[in-house]
């Protein structure tokens, strides 16, 4: 089997504003790569009129491409309504699910959600106390458990896991400590090893770090637009 090349990015944060000037870098990825990831964060505030943006930007691209969301595309609390929108023009969203696509005959299989945050082992938000720190922590437990069933089932050549809010510290080198329990959770790094996988993206964390690994040895990048400063990262499985 061939080397599968994997284009990723995240935090786009686009609007009417950004019209067409994402688009442009586009041109020539059908040469460089197999696949498109987009990691969320994809507009800015969430508005049907900026995913409108975002569906124009990705469309019709000689490659698939696959994306999650991210919170900045729930703040209006649309998130369904923009899901739609990216699928009616062929975008695949994933909402803790794989999607196995046929590269060439191989199979390239991705699990992707949103994931979620509650911080890092030892200096984590626990299940613990009053119901709002339960149902917080219990978001992301429930998002884990979905990842590790959706990882069980599927059945791939390459296993790629596409996040939003990061999985480990290493990749968030370069934010406030403050904020970690805010960019991630352990608990989604701990799934993925517990079923495997050969590359986890995720975005989010603007100032963080492009590349880490997990406990198990799994390959970690932070496509954040604003840390890659290109327009996509480029991985080959
Ligand atoms: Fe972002
Ligand atoms: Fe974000």
């Amino acid at each position: 089997m061939r080397e599968l090349r994997i284009a990723a990015v995240g935090d786009v944060h686009l609007d009417e504003s950004l019209r067409g000037r994402y688009r442009v870098h586009l041109r020539d990825i059908g040469e460089h790569a197999d696949v498109l990831l987009l990691a969320g964060d994809l507009t800015r505030h969430g508005t049907l009129e900026e995913a409108r943006v975002v569906a124009d930007e990705f469309r019709d691209l000689p490659v698939p491409v696959v994306a999650v969301l991210g919170n900045h595309d729930h703040h209006s609390n649309h998130p369904a309504e923009i899901a739609a929108m990216l699928s009616e023009v062929g975008i695949k969203v994933l909402h803790d699910e794989a999607v196995v696509l046929d590269v060439d005959g191989a199979r390239l299989g991705v699990v992707g959600g949103k994931g979620f945050g509650g911080g890092y082992a030892g200096k984590c938000a626990s299940d613990f106390g009053e119901p709002e720190i339960k149902a917080f922590v219990g978001h992301t437990k429930r998002i884990a458990d979905r990842w590790r069933v959706a990882l069980k089932e599927l059945d791939a050549d390459r296993r790629i896991v596409l996040s939003h809010y990061s999985p480990v510290k290493d990749t968030l080198i370069g934010e406030p400590l403050e904020i970690y329990p805010f960019l991630g959770s352990y608990l989604l790094a701990e799934a993925v090893d517990a079923e495997g996988a050969d590359l986890i993206v995720h975005g989010h964390a603007h100032a963080g770090t492009e590349r880490g690994v997990t406990p198990g040895g799994i390959r970690v990048r932070n496509v954040a637009l604003p840390v890659l400063g290109r327009a996509y990262g480029l991985y080959r499985l």
